[in-house]
């Protein structure tokens, strides 16, 4: 014991990749349990910004150990241009575990997502395009290739053709593209089997032996509440579990282990793809956060969309997380706004609604109810304690921890490991 979740609480780039950064050193395995590549977190130490994708943050702290866990979705030639770049700029990356039952993203997944996309027009999801939704479909399908299949020519082969055989066909007949051959897939995935080998282990059992021995393993989530393929704003989501089920799930660390789900929550909301966002703002407002947070995805470039705090998104995902603390990052980007709107409600057709509509069409038409707060002018960069943040940062801070139902055990100042301010510790 413990075991501790990082979560998302909005959707996604909420600084999960800072917090599990930050952790590190009070931890023995960061273990990545959701998604794949599709995941982008910027991680800043000193002068250096590192971009990881594929591997779990805690990648970048000396002695803590990385796991990649079953419910990951592994896109071979992702993760080992990310090992070669981080042992470029002097990162161990030997202690690495992978799961045998991770599932890799094939060729023909990467292009099914793209032509999907494009075949569903106005309908589209704006997925990152890397092949993650086609291969938890295969995965929930019967037809996945596993890490452990790369080992045997022979089952991979039959694996490969069995899904070529449905794959062809839609690719062909219904995408009007080209199909893939066997021999061509086969060759791209075994290619990586040698190298693959040292890092491929029951990584449950190892989770499982490490908290029996009182280590801790902290579980980074990729993704967010809102992207949860349950819990989010479906059509519009991931196709993964990116709560605090899916950690258990995603590791083989069973619920009963959980000790600790921190919820990580913008101090404002972004949204990267299509979907609803009530409280988004297409004014000068959500120009001025996109600027000060520098609000450009991390895996595709894309302009994030900006909106105000939502706290009826922060309760929902306290709830459906248990989020045991929360922590508010980017708390300086609001900085020089002379209020600073926080919804606390929705109104849909004229009825009030305190929690998440359980009806997405009424999601789409949720209009926020905001209480506006003052803002503040002081540069809060510097400021490492909650005492030493201006009285009206403090009272923004008060009031979304009053919304949001769980402790704000941590505020986030700037990008850097250290712009931070802990009220509470969090290990
Ligand atoms: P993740 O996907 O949840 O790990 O988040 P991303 O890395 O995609 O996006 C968060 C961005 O905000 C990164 O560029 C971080 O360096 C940056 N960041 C994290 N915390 C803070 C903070 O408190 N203040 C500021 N200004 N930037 C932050
Ligand atoms: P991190 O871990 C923000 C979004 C995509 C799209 C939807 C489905 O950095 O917070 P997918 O490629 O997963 O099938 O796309 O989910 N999305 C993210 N948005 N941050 C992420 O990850 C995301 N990962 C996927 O933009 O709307
Ligand atoms: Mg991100």
């Amino acid at each position: 014991m413990p075991a501790i979740a990082i979560i998302g609480a909005q959707w996604g780039d909420e600084g999960k990749g800072k917090a599990t950064d930050l952790l590190g050193s009070s931890v023995d395995y960061v273990v990545k349990f959701n998604g794949g590549n599709n995941a982008g977190h910027t991680v800043v130490i000193g002068e250096e910004k590192y971009a990881l994708h594929l591997l779990p943050s805690g990648i970048l702290t000396p002695g803590c150990t990385p796991v990649i866990g079953n419910g990951v979705v592994v896109d071979l030639a992702v993760l080992f241009e990310e090992i070669d770049g981080l042992n470029a700029r002097g990162v161990d990356t030997s202690a690495l575990k992978l799961s045998a039952s991770a599932h890799v993203i094939a060729d023909y997944n990467r292009q099914l997502d793209k032509v999907t996309e494009r075949f569903l027009g106005s309908r589209r999801i704006g997925t990152t395009g890397r092949g993650i939704g086609p291969t938890y479909a295969d995965k929930m399908n019967r037809i996945g290739i596993r890490i452990q299949d790369l080992f045997d020519e022979k089952i991979l082969r039959g694996k490969v053709e069995g899904a070529l055989e449905l794959k062809n066909q839609i690719l062909t007949k219904i995408y009007n593209r080209r199909g893939f051959t066997v021999d061509a897939v086969v060759e791209d995935l075994t290619q990586y089997a040698d190298r693959l080998a040292p890092y491929v282990c029951d990584t449950g059992l190892l989770l499982n032996q490490a908290l029996d021995r009182g280590e801790t393993v902290l579980l980074e989530a990729g993704q967010a509440t809102l992207l949860d393929v349950d819990h989010g704003t479906y059509p519009f989501v991931t196709s993964s579990s990116a709560t605090a089920g899916g950690a258990c799930t995603g590791s083989g660390i069973p619920p009963t282990r959980l000790t600790q789900v921190i919820g990580i929550v913008k101090a404002y909301t972004t949204r990267v793809g299509e979907g609803p966002f009530p409280t988004e703002l297409h004014d000068d407002n959500g120009e001025f956060l996109r600027k000060q947070g520098w609000e450009y995805g991390t895996t595709t470039g894309r302009p994030r969309r900006c909106g105000w705090f939502d706290s009826v998104i922060a309760r929902y995902a306290a709830r459906v997380n248990g989020v045991t603390d929360f922590v508010l990052t980017k708390l300086d980007v609001l900085t020089g706004l002379e209020q600073v709107p926080v919804c606390v409600a929705y109104e849909v057709d004229g009825v009030r609604h305190d929690e998440m509509p359980v009806n997405q069409s009424d999601f789409h038409h949720a209009v926020p109810v905001y209480e506006y707060l003052p803002g503040w002018w002081e540069d809060i960069s510097q400021a490492r304690s909650f005492e030493e943040l201006p009285a009206n940062a403090q009272a923004y801070v008060e009031r979304c921890e009053q919304l949001s139902g769980a402790t704000i055990s941590v505020i986030g100042v700037g990008p850097g490991r250290h712009e931070t301010v802990v009220r509470h510790p969090l290990v």
